[in-house]
């Protein structure tokens, strides 16, 4: 497995290595805890569309146009999640954050330190400056890790998120290098 970063628990990996036989439990044990706030996690999500997904992250990551991140556990290796930098603007240094963690390893932080080590490396491997996390206003669990991370809540923005064919108005965290603790803090 190549590992991009890591720390005592968990481990980040290109999420376009992993394979669907990891990620495809991991999402269909979370359906319900997922499936309300990200809606590619539905109730009849099938294993080739892990397979496409993987397939697709593969092919952004070579185009250098969005880094999805597999979470893994450090201990056992289990895969646990994803953090994805996407929605990139070069000229602005800046992207979107997004996260999802399995939903029977929910409540350890490990959402939390997975998204500090991949702003780690957004801002020290590929040049960002700022990234954003876009929550829905009811999404306390999706809001905490954003606190915890050390992201500042700038505005709930109107009409900023689409889900289920509906827009909703969302709570926009943004993350700079200052926000970080620092490196082994
Ligand atoms: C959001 C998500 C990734 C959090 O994962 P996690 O590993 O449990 O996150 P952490 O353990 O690092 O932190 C979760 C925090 O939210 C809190 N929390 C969780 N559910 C909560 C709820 N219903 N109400 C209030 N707080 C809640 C936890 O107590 C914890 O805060 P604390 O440490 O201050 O106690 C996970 O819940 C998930 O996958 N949700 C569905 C997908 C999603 O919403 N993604 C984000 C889209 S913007």
């Amino acid at each position: 497995m190549l590992v991009i970063t890591s720390d005592d628990l968990v481990l980040l990996s290109p999420f376009g290595e992993a394979n669907a036989e990891d990620v495809y439990p991991a999402v269909r044990e979370s359906v319900a805890d997922i499936g309300r706030w990200l809606p590619w996690c539905h109730r009849d999500y099938a294993i080739e569309e892990s397979r496409s997904w993987i397939a697709e992250c593969a092919r952004n990551w070579q185009a250098r146009s969005a880094y999805q991140l597999a979470i893994y556990s450090a201990t056992s290796g289990m895969l646990l999640g994803a953090v994805g930098i996407n929605h990139l603007v070069r000229a602005n240094r800046l992207a979107n954050l997004g996260y999802w963690l399995r939903s029977s390893h929910a409540g350890r932080g490990l959402t939390t330190r997975a998204v500090c080590l991949a702003a780690r490396y957004a801002f020290e491997e590929l040049d960002l400056t700022r990234l954003e996390i876009v929550a829905v206003p009811t999404n306390t669990a999706s809001r905490r890790v954003a606190e915890k991370a050390g992201a500042h809540l700038e505005c709930v923005a109107r009409n900023r998120i689409v889900m289920h064919g509906q827009a909703y108005p969302a709570a926009v965290y943004s993350l700079i290098p200052a926000d970080l603790a620092p490196r082994g803090a």
